[in-house]
């Protein structure tokens, strides 16, 4: 299987819903590192308990960003990945990392992007009155959620919604998305021509 390092900030419900599938030699991927900025991200925990390693590579020990960037770029490379994905993982990836990862970096984010990308792609959407939003699977590269889309699936806005309500149901649908494309990813990578993004080698 495609070895697969997640990187998480928070909850980790995307790595959990990573973990349940790649026990099954079919889905093609497993997870071999779970890496994270906080020291009590939830996701650290669900990976433990899975029985898989982690690690915490977390700013303030460093003396700026260029320097946790390349400290997170080989902690996450000792684990040996083909691909890395990151699931709520809520800092910018920088140069260094990005050019020992490029075009291995995928990045589930909660809007139909190019639309509302950020940290709060959940809030913006609702707060512009969009009636329909939903989830995106991407390349990263050195912009914000700017890179090629893999994926996206869409989901309605409701009348009463509020952005906890909304993050819950895109939630439910976008751990569901990156499931099905990181285990396509590895079992079949991925062609890049231009933005257009292609699943098979
Ligand atoms: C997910 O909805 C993810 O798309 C979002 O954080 C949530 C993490 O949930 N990421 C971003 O907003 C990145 N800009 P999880 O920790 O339960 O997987």
């Amino acid at each position: 299987a495609a070895r697969v390092v997640v990187l998480v900030s928070g909850g980790g419900s995307n790595l959990a819903a990573l973990l349940a599938a790649h026990d099954d030699p079919a889905y093609g991927a497993r997870v071999v590192g779970v890496v994270s900025d906080r020291a009590d991200a939830g996701g650290l925990t669900g990976a433990r308990d899975a029985g898989v390693a982690t690690a915490v590579v977390a700013p303030a020990d460093f003396p700026d960003r260029a320097a946790w960037d390349a400290a997170l770029a080989k902690t996450v490379a000792s684990f040996g990945p083909r691909w890395v994905v990151s699931a709520g993982f809520m800092r910018i990836l920088g140069a260094p990392f990005l050019l020992r990862f490029d075009e291995r970096v995928l990045n589930t984010h909660p809007a139909l992007l190019p639309a509302f990308p950020g940290a709060h792609g959940v809030r913006d959407a609702l707060a512009y009155g969009v009636r329909v939003t939903g989830c995106t699977v991407h390349l990263v590269d050195a912009g914000t959620d700017t890179g090629p889309v893999i994926a996206q699936q869409a989901v309605e806005v409701l009348d009463d919604d509020d952005e906890a309500t909304l993050h819950e149901r895109i939630k439910t649908v976008e751990r569901a998305l990156l499931v099905d494309v990181v285990g396509r990813v590895a079992r079949h990578g991925l062609t890049i021509e231009g933005r257009r993004v292609r699943l098979g080698g």
